[in-house]
């Protein structure tokens, strides 16, 4: 008899809400009644209200059973071996509108493959694109990247494309691929998701970049509070190398390229890029002065490309189906797909890729249902604790890098992070200053000194002392952190603090004071 082959995430959200007591469960059920039965641990379909998602197939398709707890774990069997009934029963899992909706060109593996199954990778279309590159030059890898339009999914927008041909025809004896897996941002965990549930796209992201560039070596710089991706990575990488993928002579072309997992200091500061490469030599985290810019003088001095894992992960897709196909998505000069980060007070939070051009309405209340508190919404941050605050008002903006930065606001890495109208404005901008005076890596004075003067002006503020010459400081310490801060870091800190101003006056108190004195 074949045995029932079901599918649970090993996602860190659904070991959270409790995968793996569900694991147990199940193949302790199963032993019992001498049911063969194959536990398939897949990443997450990025459903967290649905987390831990139990998924059989049937006809080819997947089922869901979610969120299935420990207790829940003998009627879900007796259900899949029955007639499928469950109130847990989700239906097919594709038709979900949550999934329905979305284009997933970066994510169409994670949750459906075992992370660690090559051959899974491979019936699921990976290392078309590596086949493609290692068949053409770097230079026409490089102009492939160009074409496609993609820009770096870490936050900065960069075309990844120039970056890629900088590095290329930089002279040197060692080039390095460096992989920024730090993912500080609020909200997000799109970097931790892909390497949870699909890592060979990341592998093979960085194979064709190093192929691309001329680098021999790749470093991912691996987020410190990310113990399972750092293990299935490591699964991956030992899996690839013994398939001949990674290692000399990769797929017989006589091209190398090997990856290492370093296990980054814990600090938001290491995850700008400059920072990131001194951590990795094993200095402190601290910003680096450019020029000379990393894609020159990066790791060691030598020319290093750095990238997010997601655009990385972007590039399979690229060189398998070509530029234009990848073009074809997002809008003006954002182009392919996003997945954003619904997180927060939402109802429906979770990971939901699609073309850039959604607006942000269709992001929060469409797709994420509104607010999981049932409340109105009235705000949300946009691209992390650096992105802006934005009112509802705003919502039918479309999601893409040159509309974001026309309003004040930034797509970042993604994340969308969702609040009711019990949040206070005046309290998120004060948080800003805060978390600038615990990450602020201290190299210049605007940033290390701005962010704690920052906090007493808006506690004077908030006393109401001296409330509009304080307002006025505000403005103008705001102003001088975006002029002299060395790195976004001090330069962006201004933006969740004047976006909380200007939408949301009231919680500053000056609308209060304008009506008072008119
Ligand atoms: C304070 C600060 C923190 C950052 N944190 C991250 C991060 O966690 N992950 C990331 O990919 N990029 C982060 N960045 C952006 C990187 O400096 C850099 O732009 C990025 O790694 C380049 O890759 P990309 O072109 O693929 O986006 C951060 C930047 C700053 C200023
Ligand atoms: S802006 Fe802040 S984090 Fe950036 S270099 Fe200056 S002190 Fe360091």
């Amino acid at each position: 008899m074949s045995a029932l082959k079901l599918f649970l995430p090993l996602d860190s959200v659904a070991i959270a809400m409790g995968a793996d007591d569900v694991a147990d469960a199940l193949q302790n059920e199963a032993a019992k009644r001498k049911i063969k039965l194959e536990l398939v641990r897949t990443g997450s379909r990025g459903m967290h209200w649905l987390e831990p998602l139990l998924e059989v197939e049937k006809d080819c398709k997947r089922i869901g059973y979610g969120p299935v707890s420990e207790d829940d774990a003998v009627s879900v069997l007796d259900a899949i071996l029955g007639d499928g009934r469950h109130d847990k029963c989700v239906g097919l899992v594709e038709e979900i509108p949550f999934f329905k909706k979305q284009t997933r060109l970066i994510f169409e593996r994670c949750g459906v493959t075992d992370p660690l199954s090559l051959e899974d990778y491979k019936s699921h279309g990976g290392f078309e694109g590596l086949d493609k590159a290692l068949n053409i030059d770097g230079a026409a890898i490089c102009e492939e990247i160009m074409q496609s339009g993609l820009r770096g999914r870490g936050g900065a927008g960069f075309p990844a494309g120039i970056k890629w041909k900088t590095v290329s025809e930089a002279k040197a004896d060692q080039k390095y691929i460096v992989v920024n897996a730090d993912e500080g941002d609020s909200g997000t965990f799109a970097d931790r998701m892909i390497m949870e549930g699909d890592p060979f796209c990341l592998i093979e992201g960085m194979i064709i970049a190093g192929v691309a560039v001329g680098a021999t070596k790749g470093f991912v710089y691996l987020r410190s509070e990310y113990p399972i991706a750092e293990r299935v990575l490591n699964g991956a990488i030992v899996n690839a190398r013994a398939a001949g993928v990674l290692g000399d002579n990769i797929r017989g072309t006589g091209k190398t390229f090997d990856i290492e997992v370093f296990v980054g200091a814990g600090a938001y500061i290491c995850g700008e890029e400059t920072s990131l490469l001194n951590s990795l030599e094993g200095k402190r985290g601290e910003v680096r002065a450019k020029p000379p810019l990393p894609a020159l003088e990066g790791l060691f001095g030598k020319p290093t490309l750095v990238h997010n894992v997601i655009s990385l992960c972007s590039v399979p897709a690229i060189l398998a189906k070509g530029a234009k196909f990848y073009r074809d998505y997002g809008m003006g000069k954002s182009t392919g797909t996003m997945p954003f980060q619904l997180a927060g007070n939402i109802k429906y939070g979770g990971l939901f890729e699609t073309a850039f051009g959604v607006t942000l309405g269709e992001l929060v209340n469409d797709i994420g249902g509104g607010t999981f508190t049932e409340k109105s919404v009235r705000a949300a941050q946009i691209g992390g604790p650096l992105g802006a605050y934005l009112p509802p008002e705003m919502y039918n903006l479309p999601m893409d890098y040159e509309t974001m930065l026309a309003n004040g606001a930034g797509v970042g890495h993604g994340g969308v992070v969702v609040f009711d109208e019990s949040v206070n404005l005046l309290e998120q901008a004060r948080y800003a200053f805060e978390f600038c005076v615990e990450e602020s890596c201290g190299k210049c004075t605007p940033c290390r000194i701005g962010s704690v003067r920052g906090v007493e002006v808006i506690d004077r503020i908030r006393a109401g002392r001296d409330h509009e010459k304080n307002v006025t400081v505000l403005d103008d310490l705001c102003e001088l952190m975006v002029d002299g801060s060395l790195c976004a870091m001090g330069g962006m800190t201004p933006i969740p603090v004047q976006s909380a101003v200007k939408h949301f006056p009231e919680d500053f108190g000056i609308k209060q004071k304008q009506e008072a004195a008119t």
